[in-house]
């Protein structure tokens, strides 16, 4: 792989759950060239705790798996996604059995299955608390034995190429027009310090979210919003990024940062008390411990402010100390090391960004506005969340649009007229020279996840939104004068990409004049189904 130039029938970016499943799928038939910035194993699939959701319960029908999602999805949700994804659940997760996932069962064979906020029935599926890793292992194992999928860890894409950016000095830039069309993606290679281009026909997005946005996050190191920045840039439309999931219980430890107790405690049984010792979760939602995870974490918010406490306490102390060892020994291990006993002490908990459900708006197949795009897993926008994710959903959205995509992107394949595959040009650094002062680009980093999470956080309002716009935009003026005066890191394009996420967040809160899911605006705190029943649409129409 030493050429700098290489030509695939696809490209897909990211190593999760939906970027192996869509390698795996699509490997059979075609050339494929899987990139992932550091190695296979770093995505936020790894660190999924809870599960898979999916009606495999007696009693549990598509019907009510719909419903749920609708409901959490606050009027935002496609319908037809919805069902088509509730309905090929069983489906995919007899394909994660076949390649090799071990998920818990009873003694008697069956998939025991857990509960999560806004489920009405039993219907996660789990390896214990680590369901993620399994998931990964398994995955990142068929894809190593995958003869067909060239593998590029530590590669880092930096940007797609797409026909509008080729024509750009000849004056045809109109990014994401009707004639442009993606041709494969520049990516920099972090060992060598080299950029590649990877010249392909299909680019798949699954590269995952952007928790990284904000101060506090259950996700891990990656997740800075590469694909959504990527696909905005090229001229895709970008859609619901006000729809900042945050997960309402984070541990509180100075010990432990980003981890995340998961909500199948409270499904198994787990009890939120504030610092009084108060299960105050009754006098915010008839669900209680329960409620969709807007309204639980907007509850926390709340408490901790009233009272000024620094956190909650996720109680389980009433369950057997068995249980707890046997069924989540992942939180508990973590709890035993920053010295919380969960068997015998409430566990400190606070919200903290935990998922993205905006992103590239994508067809039922996965596929964006820009043509031989396609997009899956978190840094897409299907439909399926709306408003507000349903737990454990999305490893099922990511398995299932893999699936699709793969198909579509076939079928992509078998209409391309054969023409030589086009030689993009390498990428030109000009005078960029090495970073003098690393300083300046940790102090951007850190203030951006400092006033998103200030400013943009679980409750906003229009001041707190306008002071992000406008902190953000200068921030975003700077970053862009260091990307082209430097020679690329990870961490540049990182920043850079980490800042337009940010904006697009903020212009999509700004826009939308209501409260709404996981919007919650002090200056609008209603819904306003005759004006906003829709999705936020963003769009950067002209190359620049
Ligand atoms: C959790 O285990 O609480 C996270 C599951 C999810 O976010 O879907």
């Amino acid at each position: 792989m030493g050429d700098l130039n290489t030509h695939y029938d696809a490209v897909v970016i990211g190593s999760g759950i939906a970027g192996l499943t869509f390698a795996l799928e699509l490997g059979d038939h075609a050339r494929v060239a899987l990139l992932t910035k550091r190695t296979l194993v770093d995505t936020n699939t790894r660190w999924a705790q809870g599960g898979f959701s999916a009606v495999l319960a007696e009693g549990d029908t598509f019907d009510l798996h719909v419903r749920d999602t609708l409901v959490a999805g606050a009027g935002l949700c496609r319908e037809d996604v919805v069902r088509m994804v509730v309905e090929s659940g069983p489906e995919a997760v007899a394909q994660l059995i076949a390649r090799g996932v071990t998920l818990d069962r009873h003694d008697d064979g069956r998939l025991e299955l857990t509960r999560e906020g806004g489920h009405s029935r039993r219907r996660v599926t789990h390896a214990r608390d680590a369901t993620g890793h399994a998931i990964q292992s398994a995955l990142t194992a068929r894809i190593r034995e995958h003869e067909r999928v060239d593998i590029f860890e530590h590669h880092h894409a930096v940007d797609l190429i797409t026909r509008a950016r080729l024509a750009k000095g000849r004056g045809k830039g109109l990014a994401g027009g009707a004639d442009d069309r993606v041709l494969g993606v520049y990516a920099l290679d972090t060992a060598t310090g080299q950029v590649r281009a990877l010249a392909a026909p299909i680019v798949c997005l699954a590269t995952g979210g952007a928790g990284r946005a904000y101060m506090y996050t259950s996700n891990p190191e990656v997740a800075t919003g590469d694909g959504v920045a990527m696909a905005y840039r090229a001229g895709a439309r970008v859609a619901n990024m006000e729809f900042f999931q945050f997960h309402p219980t984070l541990l509180h430890s100075r010990g432990e940062k980003n981890f995340l107790i998961s909500e199948a405690l409270r499904g198994e049984g787990g009890v939120l008390r504030n610092a009084g010792g108060e299960a105050f979760m009754p006098r915010y939602h008839t669900l209680k411990d329960l409620a969709p995870r807007d309204i639980v974490a907007r509850a926390i918010d709340r408490e901790l402010k009233v009272r000024g406490d620094s956190s909650v306490f996720l109680d389980m102390t009433h369950m057997s100390a068995d249980f707890l060892e046997s069924h989540f020994p992942n939180i508990h291990a973590t709890c035993l090391r920053v010295g919380v006993d969960m068997r015998t002490t409430p566990i400190p908990v606070v919200p903290g960004a935990h998922y993205m459900c905006g992103g590239v708006q994508v067809d039922t197949e996965g596929r964006s506005h820009l043509h031989g795009l396609l997009a899956i897993g978190e840094v897409s926008c299907t439909g399926l969340h709306g408003a507000n994710r349903l737990a454990s959903n999305s490893l099922l959205e990511g398995a299932v649009y893999a699936v699709r995509a793969a198909r579509a992107a076939r079928t992509l394949l078998d209409e391309l007229p054969s023409v030589p595959p086009l030689d993009v040009p390498i990428w030109d650094a000009g005078d960029a020279r090495s970073p003098d002062e690393l300083v300046l680009m940790n102090q951007s980093w850190d203030e951006i996840r400092r006033l998103m999470w200030s400013y943009v956080g679980i409750v906003r309002s229009n001041r707190r939104l306008k002071r992000a716009e406008r902190r953000l935009e200068l921030l975003y003026s700077e970053v862009r004068e260091e990307y082209w005066r430097f020679l690329l890191s990870a961490d540049l394009i990182e920043l850079r990409n980490l800042c337009t996420v940010a904006q697009l967040t903020v212009k999509s809160a700004l826009t939308r004049q209501e409260s709404r899911g996981l919007h919650y605006s002090i200056d609008y705190p209603d819904a306003d189904d005759a004006n906003w029943a829709h999705e936020t649409v963003m769009r950067r129409p002209v190359f620049g």
